[in-house]
């Protein structure tokens, strides 16, 4: 494995013990690399009103854009798991949008990891291409 991805697969390690999950006690650290080199991290952070929690990997790429970023080339994120933890279907909707060149890299505490591609854990997905239509404002 590259120095690159081993560095992210530290960074979401040391973002994981940041988790904010006192009702599951389920630790996930995430961390995504710019195409400019840089790494923005996230945790898991919980609601006591559960549906409002926020995966790890979300709050990594929300730090991202909200930055100003917009070119994603890894994305590693960590769990204390035997089989290793892939994200949620709505991480996976929100890595299609906005970090779809992304290599996904799992892994465990363990070190155990896994790659994958975007298209793969979300195959066909809905996208702002199928609304193109009712953005432009001539129609
Ligand atoms: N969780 C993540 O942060 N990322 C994942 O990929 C899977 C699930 C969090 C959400 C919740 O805080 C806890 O894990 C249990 O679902």
């Amino acid at each position: 494995m590259s120095e690159d991805i081993e560095s992210l697969i530290e960074a979401a390690k040391r973002a994981r013990l940041q988790s904010v999950a006192p009702f599951s006690d389920f630790r996930v650290g995430a961390a995504i690399r710019t195409a400019d080199g840089k790494v923005y991290t996230g945790c898991n952070v919980e609601s006591a009103s559960y549906g409002l929690t926020v995966c790890a990997e979300r709050v990594a790429i929300w730090k991202a854009l909200s930055e100003g970023e917009r070119q994603f080339t890894d994305l590693a994120v960590v769990a204390d798991t035997e089989t290793l933890t892939p994200p949620c279907g709505t991480c996976r909707q929100i890595i299609w949008e906005f970090a779809r060149g992304a290599k996904i890299v799992f892994a465990n505490l363990e070190g155990k990891t896994e790659e994958f591609q975007i298209a793969d854990l979300l195959p066909r997905a809905f996208d702002a291409r199928f609304l193109k239509k009712s953005h432009d404002i001539r129609d």
